[in-house]
């Protein structure tokens, strides 16, 4: 098992990642003295493949357990779902020092995450992310939210868990155009901090995609992501500054998922086209080497997720950037890589510039 700390004062807690460990989630939980009441969350799909194990290892730790499920999808992700979790728990007599865990995707976590930061005020819950994007991304740092239909993740909080356990294995049920998504993170991942597990994915992309890698190679680039995140979010949790280089591709990728209403692309498909863009404007803007983004550009076409593109209106996209949270004061900031491995926000990108970047992500892709 890697263990990956994140370090925020005595609201620490450790990322635990193994391969095949899914039956070992009720003794790790239990070392830590967690409660012995839990409420798990989770949806039909997780449920009918990751539950027992998971329920099994934490009654024989001696915990009680009540189950709660929620629909499939993002649609699902709102305050109306919610509310149906909150009568769940309050039906099952969870109380402040009972334990949620949630089951599943990002889609899961982010849910039962803001349950678990509301319900009483607040009580602690636990990640087990089971989706490529969820154990590289989103089980880490403690954003959680729901959407309203006027936006996504629109109304949320910030609670962080008390432990993150991720078993790789469970990737191998995971959709392949799930895993290529997922990657899109990997690779920003790769560009905003790291070189050394970009130049991994360079040697090992299709190992990576197609699930053939070694375990401990498995677990190695899942542990090197938390890390990355890890990091990032113990010196700024709350995203006053350097937290949002975690945003590189996502202001023009967020934008696209706006405009073609979150049906044609997954997000880490729609992040692959915003880092094509922002690649394009660092370039315009002297900022890095054209031989970086031919690495970049390279990289995303091996992982081959471009579809419908070329039905999309450059300005459209441009408008709608300018109405997303990461507007500050009217100011559209861009993450911009430096050089690989290095980034920097930038608000000076001019108009022309953001439409030369995005025409450019059609014309690549
Ligand atoms: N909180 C954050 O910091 C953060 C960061 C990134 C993304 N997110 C959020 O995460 C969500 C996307 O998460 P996602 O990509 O995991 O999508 P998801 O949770 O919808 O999961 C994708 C699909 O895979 C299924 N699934 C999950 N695990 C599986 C497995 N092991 N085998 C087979 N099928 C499995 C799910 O049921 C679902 O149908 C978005 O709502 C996004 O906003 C949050
Ligand atoms: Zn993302």
């Amino acid at each position: 098992m890697e263990h990956v700390e994140v370090r925020l004062g005595n609201r620490s807690y450790n990322i635990q990642i193994g391969y095949g460990c899914l039956q070992h989630f009720g003794v790790a939980y239990t070392d830590l003295g967690l409660s012995k009441s839990v409420a798990i969350v989770t949806n039909p799909t997780v449920s009918d493949l990751y539950l027992k194990p998971v329920k099994q290892g934490l009654e024989r730790a001696g915990c009680t357990v009540s189950v709660l499920t929620m629909p499939d999808g993002e649609e699902y992700k709102t305050l109306e779902t919610a509310h149906g979790l909150y009568g769940g728990l309050i039906d099952a007599g969870v109380d402040r020092s009972s334990m949620i865990v949630a089951l599943g995707g990002g889609v899961v976590g982010d849910t039962a995450g803001f349950v678990a930061a509301t319900y009483l005020r607040g009580i602690d819950f636990v990640q087990v992310p089971t989706t490529l994007e969820s154990q590289v991304d989103a089980s880490v740092g403690g954003k959680t939210a729901v959407d309203h239909p006027l936006g996504k993740n629109m109304v949320g909080a910030f609670h962080q868990p008390r432990l993150v356990y991720i078993d790789t294995e469970t990737l191998r049920s995971l959709p392949g155009r799930e895993v290529a998504a997922g990657t899109a993170e990997v690779i920003k991942h790769g560009i905003i901090r790291d070189t050394e597990l970009f130049k991994f994915l360079e040697d090992n992309l299709e190992s990576l995609i197609g699930l053939e890698l070694p375990p401990e190679d498995l677990v190695w680039v899942i542990a090197q992501n938390c890390r990355i995140k890890a990091d990032v979010v113990s010196s700024d949790e709350t995203e006053k500054g350097l937290r949002e280089i975690l945003n590189y591709g996502h202001t023009v990728g967020h934008a696209i998922e706006v405009v073609t209403e979150f049906k044609e692309f997954k997000h880490g498909e729609a992040v692959c086209l915003g880092m094509t863009a922002a690649g394009k404007i660092a370039l315009d803007k002297g900022m890095w080497h054209k031989e970086d983004l031919d690495r970049q550009t390279e990289l995303l076409r091996r992982l081959g997720t471009r579809i419908g593109v070329e039905n999309l209106d450059p300005l459209q996209i441009l408008d709608r950037m300018g109405s997303d949270k990461k507007v500050r004061d009217g100011v559209i900031r861009f993450v911009l890589p430096e050089a690989m491995g290095k980034v920097v926000t930038c608000d000076t990108v001019t108009r022309d510039e953001m439409l030369a970047g995005i025409s450019h992500t059609m014309a690549v892709h």
